[in-house]
């Protein structure tokens, strides 16, 4: 059963959301030619903890950093370490913060230094796609009609959606029901109701479509090792427009924890 969250739920999910967000955009404006992703994560986790709120990913099912970091044809789940990131490299980061026992879960992709013109249409047409995606959860639709806004758009570009790893539901835990496929499989698909909080998170490849895990156990490449881009919010159905939660402008800290 997926149980909509109540007023109470939803105005802790803003925080957890803004928060996220001012996370996830502090952190990218260091993502620049020669910075190691270790010293992104770090600048991550302290812009966290300042404000008084954990890494919803660190310790998940043994997660070793604060947030991913995705280089290139990394799709994601990417591990941070001593890599230097290179002039026309793009970097998908991705933020989950937890705060006030909910998760706010964001990402975006940008490149380092410029980059070629094939991969900023990769990063426009992901980002797109997350919009046409956000755009399609009203009350009334299924989650499927999500599912065929991005897949489309991405396919008409003649990009492909990574079918392994999905969007989510999210609220007290990172991973709810229900999951948030990037493609149409024409199987039965849920109703979206006013108060459900979903994570919409297409991750889009140049190339094909496959992808494989690195050695590591996290990592998700590409096969055939073109690069791929990640766009995510956390979005509020409502009975109007859909309310994108990660969302910084919003962001409103306790009283114990402002100043
Ligand atoms: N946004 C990703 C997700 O929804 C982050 C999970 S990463 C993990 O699955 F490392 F924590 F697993
Ligand atoms: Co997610």
């Amino acid at each position: 059963m997926i149980r909509p969250k109540n007023e109470k739920e939803i105005e802790a999910m803003r925080q957890a959301g803004a928060l996220a967000n001012h996370v996830l955009l502090e952190t990218a404006k260091s993502i620049q030619p020669g910075v190691t992703t270790e010293e992104i994560d770090q600048i991550a986790a302290k812009c966290i903890e300042g404000l008084g709120a954990k890494s919803a990913f660190i310790g998940y099912k043994g997660y070793p950093c604060y947030t991913c970091i995705s280089v290139n044809e990394e799709v994601v789940h990417g591990i941070a370490g001593s890599r230097r990131i290179d002039v026309g490299d793009i970097i998908s980061l991705d933020v989950g913060v937890v705060y006030g026992g909910f998760i706010g879960d964001n990402a975006l992709t940008v490149a380092a230094g410029g980059c070629t013109v094939e991969k900023q249409a990769l990063m426009d047409v992901t980002e797109t796609s997350l919009q046409k995606g956000i755009s399609q959860a009203v009350v009334g639709n299924r989650v499927s009609d999500i599912s065929r806004a991005i897949q489309e758009y991405v396919e008409a570009n003649g990009m492909s959606v990574v079918r392994e790893f999905v969007g989510h539901g999210v609220g007290r835990s990172m991973h709810e029901e229900p999951q948030i496929p990037n493609y149409v499989d024409g199987g039965s698909s849920p109703r979206l109701k006013a108060g459900m909080t979903i994570a919409i998170e297409p991750m889009v490849n140049l190339g094909a479509p496959e992808v494989q895990i690195l050695q590591d156990g996290w990592t998700v490449i590409t096969r055939d090792q073109k690069p791929s881009a990640h766009f995510e919010h956390t979005v509020l159905v409502t009975d109007g427009e859909p309310e994108i939660l990660t969302c910084a402008t919003r962001m409103v800290l306790k009283d114990t924890e402002r100043s």
